[in-house]
């Protein structure tokens, strides 16, 4: 018993040791908000729910499943429906906002955790461009839970200019303020750096600029946004015609226009006067050239005219001027020199033909002109701003190939 004591004191205070090393004292704590399509997505179908064949009611009843992703089940062209049925949205013009299909609920797992998407299928873990980022992070000593957090969203939806119905989206930004303030204060009150890839870096950009500039400062080390498309991606245009597989190629990519149709956050990432001007063509019939000041009538000519109204009150307003600075240190890091489609010419007089692309430079997906839209206007505050090209990595790539990730490391180090 005289020993035990002393024992079990130095097994405490090796304890205490341990995690203080686990949590590595003085790293600033880091949250990622990861891009579109890259955290799971769990359904449940109620009773309400009215599918559209029978097979794809086989789960009624039945409690949660991962919806988004599994790998294996998209593999069957048989599934491809049922998951564009359950993936759709529906704009409800009395509420002005979107909402899940009647009888499908959904939830997105591990909210604080990198867990929710190390891997988008965790039966797939080849399918993944999130997990050698994670991995690099806890080689420099951040540990899951503890000094690096994971903030997944429903990538479905977005937030609407302030004053405008958002549910989902509201719910998203309350969660991340707590999770950014309990990271700060599991780590000596210290601020935090917010990495961000693709789309997450639009999501945390309107969450910045809606805090007061004082919690910003209190809170946000560095904003460290990874290809962040600013001001759209002409790619974004062709999505709305003939659909995004996701990068499942055995996905008909068609077969999910209609569910992605539905979608909030599929008209913020279509090319913006901003960066593109109101005389370039982005989209060339033989009748007709789109400009990004044209996607209302381009919304008309592919027969998607009801968004029209749509797209003005609630994606032109955040998007057709510059976008405000986010108050806080800033390293937008991006990728160059891969041919980047900056226009997309139809052979005839409709979207119907194969259309041919014509190539330009960014990242593979984003625009050069869209990543280096904020350069004038955030340049022009002065303070800790800078942009980081790096040549030759692709859009998924820069946060996979190691001197792409020896920059972002860095830039996030910078912070210490
Ligand atoms: C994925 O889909 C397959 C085929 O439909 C199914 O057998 C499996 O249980 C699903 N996995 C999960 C995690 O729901
Ligand atoms: C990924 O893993 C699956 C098995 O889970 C395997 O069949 C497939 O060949 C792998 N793909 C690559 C590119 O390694
Ligand atoms: C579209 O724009 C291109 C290049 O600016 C121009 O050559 C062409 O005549 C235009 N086409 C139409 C139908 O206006
Ligand atoms: C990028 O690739 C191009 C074409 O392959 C090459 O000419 C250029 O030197 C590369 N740039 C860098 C910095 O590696």
């Amino acid at each position: 018993m005289v020993m035990a004591i002393p024992l079990l004191l130095a097994q405490l205070l090796l304890a205490v040791a341990l995690g203080a090393v686990q949590a590595a004292p003085g790293l600033h704590p880091v949250v990622l908000v990861p891009g579109y399509a890259t955290n799971e997505l769990d359904a449940r179908l109620t009773e309400l729910y009215q599918p559209s064949s029978p097979g794809c009611g086989a789960r009624k009843g039945e409690g949660w499943f991962r919806l988004y992703l599994n790998y294996s089940a998209l593999q069957d062209p048989a599934n491809v429906p049922c998951f564009a049925e359950q993936m759709s949205s529906v704009y409800d013009p009395a509420a002005d906002d979107y909402f899940n299909v009647a009888g499908v609920e959904t939830r997105v797992p591990f909210f604080g955790s990198t867990q929710a998407f190390r891997y988008p299928d965790p039966d797939r873990k080849n399918f993944s461009y999130m997990s050698t980022f994670v991995e690099q992070l806890e080689k420099m000593g951040y540990r899951d839970g503890e000094s690096m957090f994971g903030a997944p969203y429903d990538f479905r939806y977005a937030v609407a200019p302030v004053g405008r119905p958002s549910m989902v989206g509201d719910a998203f930004f309350r969660a991340l303020k707590g999770l950014i303030e309990r990271a700060s204060g599991l780590n000596g009150g210290r601020p935090v750096v917010i990495a961000t890839h693709s789309f997450g870096g639009l999501l945390a950009h309107q969450f910045l600029v809606r805090q007061p500039l004082a919690w910003r400062r209190r809170f946000v080390r560095r904003f460290v946004p990874i290809a962040a498309p600013w001001g759209g991606v002409v790619l974004g245009m062709q999505v709305l015609v003939s659909g995004n597989n996701m990068g499942l190629p055995f996905v008909d990519p068609r077969a999910l226009l209609r569910q992605e149709r539905s979608l909030q956050s599929n008209l913020w990432i279509l090319p913006s006067p901003a960066a593109f001007g109101t005389a370039t063509p982005l989209v060339t019939t033989k009748s007709r050239n789109y400009s990004a000041g044209d996607v209302g009538d381009y919304f008309i000519a592919i027969g998607f005219g009801e968004t029209v109204g749509l797209y003005e009150s609630r994606v032109l307003p955040l998007f057709g001027g510059e976008l405000p600075h986010p108050g806080v240190p800033v390293t937008s890091v991006i990728g160059v020199g891969v041919g980047t489609t900056e226009r997309i010419v139809y052979p005839g007089d409709d979207f119907d033909g194969t259309p041919s692309m014509v190539a330009g430079d960014g990242d593979g997906v984003v625009n050069l002109a869209s990543a280096m839209v904020v350069e004038t206007p955030w340049s022009r505050r002065g303070g800790d701003f800078r942009i980081v090209k790096v040549f030759n990595v692709s859009h998924n790539a820069l946060l996979v190939d190691d001197p792409a990730l020896e920059i972002i490391i860095r830039e996030i180090q910078r912070a210490d």
